[in-house]
């Protein structure tokens, strides 16, 4: 079993390839729990959220029902680098006393613009990123078929202790909060937002989106706006590109 999350497309489409070379069903994470899932071998996919588990992720793990015997692999997808991201991961699957086989990071276009100095890929970037993907999920299928543990396939970073250890639970305190999404001037009241949230925290009301509490700093909702300037993050957005994996011929 496949269980993903995605803001901008970039999981859901590695979860999708995995699922294309390993014959496994796929399934978003979020609604997933009392879905009865019997498979013993679990294949997390997820994006890397300042070097660490995105919380939502987490909470998921923290609280699905699966088998005891399950083993567990987890696939991030990453704009730069992860961190310790995976270990992380590992000491989480370890909590639940389930056994965590192997890490993997697949490079993808970034999607984070909420702090100065964070934008989107350039195009260039971007599309050598997308070229290079299927083969490097063919690698990563290879190894999670081979059933190997202990593996540790992920590009870590520079002062990826820092990162993970100090930066990570400062941002998750601090940065992920969605006061600070809004609809701008120029929003068309179109409801796309609305549709594409992976969590349903945006509700139109009087033709406008209103954010509730439980959202998952994916960026969904600025990046998917149809207008592409109707959802802003206060003025950290300004300026910023925009970007979503089925906007863009995905390379075959
Ligand atoms: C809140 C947030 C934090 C992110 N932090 C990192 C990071 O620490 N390292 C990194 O390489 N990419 C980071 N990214 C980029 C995403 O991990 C990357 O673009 C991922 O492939 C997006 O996956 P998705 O399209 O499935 O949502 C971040 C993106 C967001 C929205």
């Amino acid at each position: 079993m496949i269980l993903y999350f995605s803001g901008t497309g970039n999981s859901k489409y590695v979860a999708t390839l995995l699922s294309e070379q390993l014959g496994e069903q796929v399934m978003p994470m979020i609604g997933c729990d009392g879905k009865d899932i019997e498979d013993k071998r679990i294949i997390w996919v997820f994006p890397t959220y300042s070097w660490g588990v995105p919380p939502v992720v987490a909470n998921v793990i923290k609280s699905i029902s699966l088998s005891p015997d399950s083993r567990h692999f987890m696939v991030t997808t990453c704009g730069d680098d992860i961190g310790l991201c995976h270990k992380m991961w590992r000491k989480i699957i370890r909590g639940r006393g389930w056994k965590d086989v192997s890490t993997f990071s697949v490079t993808m276009p970034n999607s984070y613009v909420c702090m100065k100095g964070f934008d989107v890929d350039s195009e260039d970037v971007m599309r050598s990123k997308l070229a290079a993907a299927p083969d490097r999920v063919k690698e990563v299928a290879q190894q999670i078929e081979s059933g190997e543990g202990g593996i540790d396939d992920v590009v870590k970073g520079s002062w990826a202790w820092i990162k993970t250890k100090i930066i990570y639970p400062y941002f998750v305190r601090f940065c992920m909060s969605p006061k600070g999404f809004e609809a701008t001037e120029t929003c068309v009241g179109c409801g796309k937002c609305v549709m594409r949230c992976p969590m349903g925290n945006i509700q139109m009301k009087d033709g406008r989106p209103v954010w509730g509490d439980n959202c998952a700093f994916c960026l969904a909702c600025y990046h998917q706006c149809s207008g592409h300037c109707g959802v802003r993050y206060g003025k950290e957005t300004v300026g910023k590109g925009h970007y979503y994996l089925p906007k863009v011929k995905v390379p075959t």
